[in-house]
């Protein structure tokens, strides 16, 4: 039996995440990011990896069903899930931004329609404001909803900037930064802390020969 589980976010990081695992020598020979096999193990079969849409690996790891997590920020945060986050990946470096077509700023006293993937994430970012908003909770293409007069503002993802130029839509303001993040089931830290202290000091060095 492997001595932990990883849960390993599809996606757009997917690829990135795999080259650093590889770097830090933790190798999966069967992985592919094309191939509909779930579960993956590396070549000693100390770690086995799942691969779960990544809005699932903080569910999976919260759960105790993965010992640790590699995931955006984003999806974290999102989550509001009990766990450690305990490295910084660097990858996938990207932001959480407040947009909009009409409105030039913020303002108190309004009342505001926003649209977002991350719709817990927008709430708490207007509930610390103190304002008050309905949140429409979208699954993408969030710029639209402007520009059709569904929401005032849209919380959203933003890494080179270009969807919400093309769609004409100007940043109001910068909520958070996001990237790749190594996290950890609470339990499994105290009862595997020499398996998962290592995967992490081996990402560490692999991360600093970036
Ligand atoms: C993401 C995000 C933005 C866009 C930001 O969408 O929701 O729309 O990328 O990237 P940019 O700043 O480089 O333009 P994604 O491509 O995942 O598709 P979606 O709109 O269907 O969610």
């Amino acid at each position: 039996m492997s001595e932990i589980t990883l849960a390993l976010a599809k996606g757009r990081t997917a690829k990135d995440s795999m080259k650093l695992l590889t770097k830090a020598g933790i190798v999966f020979p069967d992985f592919d990011t094309k191939s509909r096999k779930l579960v993956f193990y590396n070549e000693n079969k100390s770690i086995r990896m799942i691969y779960v849409k990544a809005i699932d690996v903080t569910t999976y790891v919260e759960q105790g069903a993965a010992d640790i997590g590699i995931v955006g920020r984003d999806n974290i945060l999102e989550a509001e899930a009990d766990l450690y986050e305990l490295l910084d990946l660097q990858l996938g470096k990207c932001r959480f931004s407040i947009a909009s077509l009409h409105e030039k700023s913020i303002e108190r006293g309004r009342r505001y329609k926003v649209a977002s993937k991350y719709t817990n994430v927008a709430r708490k970012f207007f509930e610390r404001k103190g304002i008050d908003v309905e949140v429409i909770k979208l699954n993408g293409s969030v710029e639209l909803a402007p520009l059709i007069d569904m929401a005032h503002f849209i919380l959203d993802i933003v890494e080179t900037g270009s969807t919400i130029k093309e769609n004409g839509l100007t940043i109001i303001e910068d909520v958070e930064q996001i990237s790749t993040r190594l996290v950890v089931n609470k339990a499994s830290f105290a009862t595997k802390t020499t398996e998962i202290q290592r995967v992490i000091d081996q990402l560490k060095v692999a991360l600093e020969e970036e």
